[in-house]
């Protein structure tokens, strides 16, 4: 299986990540509806067993669920995969959801996402979201003294812009960036890739199927039939006037896959890892099959009459 160093870590990564966001479940702000918490941990084991060597996921998602589900899953195997989480999304007796990132709840989240996770170490701890932004230098001072004291390996950034990684670098480097990049949405290619190029900062994409809407199997439908609780149901990509053209698209991902004899979402996925600077693409799963239709894009690139023939598409 190929790897690629993490930044300038010495975390070598496979092309494709677990993310973990949908195995939250029902707990969080955000949710993608009902979750078998089985069905994750047999997605993770699928994963691991394919050669997939790290999992994504955050103390937000399903407020503390996926960590404690990750945690369940990776207990006992014998080739554990890197665990990446996050901080900055916190919640009190509420269970609302704020941003915070103040020393103090850094540290303690840093120690309730290691409980949960049943790991002695965070082989990367990324910022979830910049918010409060005159706060990032205090939280990712506190990060890099964590870093010193062992209980994180390396340290990353999710959702920042240059100017805001600038003013982390001032303190401590940074491993990676954590953006949402998809042939949906596109906009990380203007400034953000190519400052992490230029600074060596590892790129791990988020979202490369645009939430499933280049999957492969994504229809009016299917849409239609989404729980109530599914975030996605009043996303305006999954609605008119972008629908149509999203799934378009998932239909010309679809003809180039299935050339290969693979689902679209391959193609979706080797779209993104086609572009220098993109280190990891982070792919959502709820289910073991999920893992094993994608999983050939861990080795699928697409050649320059495949690439051409999508940019027809924007
Ligand atoms: N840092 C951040 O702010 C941030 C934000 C968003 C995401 N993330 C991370 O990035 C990860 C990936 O992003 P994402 O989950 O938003 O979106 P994604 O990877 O683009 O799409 C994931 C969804 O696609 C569907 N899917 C996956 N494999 C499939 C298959 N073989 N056939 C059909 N459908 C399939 C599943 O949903 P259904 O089966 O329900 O359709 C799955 O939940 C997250 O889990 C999380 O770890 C980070």
């Amino acid at each position: 299986m190929l790897t690629c160093p993490l930044g300038q870590s010495n975390l070598n990564i496979t092309s494709i990540g677990i993310g973990t966001w949908a195995i939250g479940g029902m707990e969080g702000n955000w949710n993608w509806g009902p979750q078998d918490d089985q069905d994750s941990i047999a997605a993770i084991h699928k994963a691991v067993d394919l050669g997939i060597n790290w999992i994504d996921t955050a103390p937000a998602y399903g407020k503390g669920h996926s960590e404690k589900v990750v945690g369940r899953a990776i207990q006992g195997l014998s080739k554990k995969p890197y665990i990446f989480t996050k901080n900055s999304l916190v919640w009190g007796k509420d269970k609302v959801i704020r941003n915070s990132l103040k020393a103090a709840t850094i540290r303690k989240e840093c120690e309730d996402s290691l409980k949960r996770l049943g790991v002695e170490a965070l082989d990367l701890w990324q910022i979830h979201w910049p918010n409060p932004d005159p706060d990032i230098e205090e939280a990712w001072t506190e990060m890099a003294t964590l870093q010193k004291e062992g209980k994180v390996r390396y340290i990353g950034v999710s959702n920042f812009s240059p100017a805001q990684m600038k003013r982390a670098m001032a303190i401590a480097p940074i491993t990676s960036l954590q953006p949402p990049y998809s042939a949906i949405r596109r906009d990380i290619e203007t400034d953000i890739l190519p400052y992490c190029v230029k600074e060596k900062i590892g790129v791990l994409v988020y979202s490369p199927l645009q939430a499933g809407l280049l999957s492969g199997k994504m229809t009016i439908q299917r849409i239609q039939e989404l729980p109530e609780t599914d975030w996605r149901r009043k996303d305006a990509n999954f609605q008119e006037p972008k629908l149509s053209k999203n799934l378009a698209l998932q239909e010309t991902f679809a003809k180039i896959a299935g050339n290969h004899g693979h689902q679209a979402g391959v193609a979706a996925l080797a779209w993104v890892l086609r572009r220098a600077g993109v280190t990891g693409a982070i792919l959502g799963v709820r289910n073991a099959k999920q893992v094993e239709e994608l999983a050939p894009a861990l080795d699928f690139r697409l050649g320059k009459n495949e690439l051409e023939e999508i940019a027809k598409r924007f």
